[in-house]
């Protein structure tokens, strides 16, 4: 039976359980070049080897210390796969030595020239892996349901540093030579690496902050709470058990809010808001230490398990350190992702499903509020039905019984069912798990969690509409998400006056990321056009693909809409990451 549709490896035959790497990284030719031997253990004494590759480029391969070359045969391209490698074996090869270079416009890598950096002065090579992108810059077996540890050495030129998911440096070396060593099996789609101009601050004995120099100190602040955050889900959920938590600030066109890359989180700096309020994608992505990172969905078509499982662990961290208050504001604009993700597709969209069915497809298609917000309100409904100390209890014993493991959707139900279920038919049938799990929109059993800041916000929208004037409105004390609450349930329609005032009111154009991003969509949805030349401000000032998908998304509703957009895009491709380019060539060619 083929588990993962999106590899050519035979991981039931052969399976890779340790990687050395030695690389060197070559800004010049943008190119990554070297050797990676793949540890194997061979269980049906098999005599090929298939491997995933995407872009690279093979140039010899040999086996344990022989010298003469392994006969190998790369397949044809498969749209989104990549290539096959097969390898010719003995059984009892024990190791597997590729040598390889990357191509220059490989999908994990971004090549950045200093002007694309904070800094502006040093360049800087960053990697993106997940979902299926480590095989374009490292030949391996590119599905989550296998895991090895792996150890690297990595060239870099010797004014950068190099850092990676593994035990780090904290200062550069003259050399430009750095090794590193991740000693827990790991799925390849966390690995990763990146070579800048990097400076490192610890905010506590086990956590710390990489960054550019200009903003080591900035993040240093931000970020000085996760400490505080480690502590509640070691109470909650068992021991942290990577050793330290650093986080990595990347240059702006970084794709994603965070990847949580073991040891080492990689985060957009979009999160630097001055203030801690974007705090909570930290939190997530320190949650993936145990949903992803620790217990890993076997395929993509399990994503759920990795995503709705880490925003359920990242509502209880926010809970505990930030209070019910805050999390409850979290919770509910959760719930509005969720509804208007659902709307989006249709109430009886397979892919509103929580196990998907992702062959033949992108697996990105699958990073949706789905898997996210689907996922976290599944959890919910099972703590609201039985209580938190029972559910508690069970969560802490499943990281224990499968860490370090991978985990079908089906596998969890089945561990759930005799642990947490067991003989209470009664409990099984009013948590619906069959309707969450296989079934289409939000089931009506869902948990419902209400903010009391909210309704506040509901009345001061209100008085505005009937005629009190912006600046006098009771925003002061407003959070984040307060303000994210307020413009998305703007009216339906505003004239260009009422948007007029609100933008004067409150300069949209000067807030964080997620508040303008709010803010732009309705400058889209409303047509406010004096709003418009800040679209183009914000999506060339970053990259991360949520805001330019929820705001191309806006505009290509309308004729006039996708031709800005795609005017916009043509100016911003050349620095984005593949990832962000994809999702926006995506939504500049759907039909509106
Ligand atoms: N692991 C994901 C990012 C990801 C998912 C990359 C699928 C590639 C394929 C990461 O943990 C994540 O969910 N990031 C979110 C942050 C968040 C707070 C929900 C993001 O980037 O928006
Ligand atoms: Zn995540």
């Amino acid at each position: 039976m083929q588990m993962d549709p999106h590899t050519f490896a035979r991981p039931d035959e052969v399976v890779v359980r340790h990687l050395e790497l030695d690389l060197t990284v070559d800004f010049e030719k943008k190119e990554i070049r070297g050797t990676a031997d793949l540890h194997l253990e061979n269980k049906a004494q098999a005599k090929k080897l298939y491997l995933d590759t995407n872009g690279l480029i093979i140039e010899r391969i040999t086996l344990d210390s022989q010298d003469g070359d392994a006969t190998f045969e790369l397949g044809e391209p498969v749209r989104y796969l990549g290539r096959s490698l097969a390898i010719s074996i003995q059984p009892e090869t024990r190791v597997v030595r590729v040598h390889y270079a990357t191509s220059p416009d490989a999908l994990a890598l971004q090549w950045l020239d200093p002007a694309q950096t904070s800094d502006k002065k040093k360049p800087f090579l960053y990697t993106q892996s997940q979902a299926i992108l480590a095989r374009s810059w490292i030949p391996c077996q590119d599905t989550p349901s296998v895991r090895s540890t792996y150890n690297a050495r990595v060239q870099v030129p010797a004014d950068l540093m190099a850092v990676m998911s593994a035990e780090n440096p904290t200062s550069r070396n003259a050399s430009g030579v750095y090794r590193f060593r991740m000693q827990h099996p790991i799925p390849t789609y966390l690995f990763a690496l990146a070579v800048g101009d990097i400076e490192f601050r610890a905010t506590s004995d086990r956590t710390g902050v990489y960054a550019e120099p200009s903003l080591v100190e900035k993040a240093a602040w931000e970020f000085a709470e996760t400490p505080e955050m480690m502590k509640t889900v070691e109470k909650l959920y068992g021991p942290y058990r990577w050793g330290r938590y650093d986080v990595l600030v990347l240059p702006s066109s970084f794709p994603w809010g965070g990847m949580e890359n073991p040891r080492l989180t990689f985060a957009t700096p979009t999160l630097l808001a001055g203030d801690r309020s974007l705090v909570a994608t930290i939190a997530h992505e320190l949650a993936h230490s145990w949903s992803g990172n620790l217990i890993t969905n076997a395929s993509w078509n399990d994503f759920w398990l990795n995503e709705g499982f880490t925003n359920y662990l990242t509502y209880r961290i926010m809970e505990e350190v930030y209070g019910e208050h805050y999390s409850r504001m979290l919770a509910v604009l959760s719930f509005q992702d969720l509804q208007r993700e659902v709307r989006e597709f249709g109430p009886k969209n397979p892919d509103t499903h929580l196990k998907y069915n992702l062959a033949g497809r992108d697996p990105e298609d699958g990073v949706t509020g789905i898997p996210y917000e689907k996922g976290e309100y599944f959890l919910r409904t099972i703590e609201a039905t039985t209580g938190r100390d029972r559910w508690d209890a069970f969560l802490k014993e499943y990281f224990d019984r499968f860490a370090f493991q991978s985990l079908t959707t089906e596998q969890f139900l089945s561990y759930f069912n005799e642990k947490f279920i067991g003989t209470n038919q009664e409990l099984g049938e009013s948590l619906r798990i069959k309707d969450w799990v296989y079934g289409p929109g939000i089931p009506d059993n869902t948990a419902r969690v209400e903010s009391d800041a909210f309704v506040k916000v509901d009345a001061v929208t209100r008085s505005w509409v009937e005629g009190k004037p912006a600046t006098e409105l009771e925003t002061k004390p407003w959070s984040t998400q307060e303000w994210i609450h307020f413009l998305r349930h703007l009216p339906v329609s505003l004239d260009h006056q009422k948007m007029r005032e609100l933008d004067h009111a409150f300069h949209f154009e000067g807030r964080n990321a997620e508040i303008r991003n709010e803010w732009l969509v309705q400058v889209v949805a409303k047509k406010y056009e004096p709003g418009y030349p800040d679209i183009e401000k914000f999506l060339s000032s970053q990259g991360r693909r949520k805001y330019v998908r929820l705001i191309f998304t806006e505009l290509v509703r309308t004729p006039e809409g996708r031709a800005m957009a795609l005017r916009i895009y043509e100016k911003i491709r050349p620095f984005y990451h593949s990832v962000a380019r994809d999702t926006a060539e995506k939504v500049l060619s759907s039909r509106s």
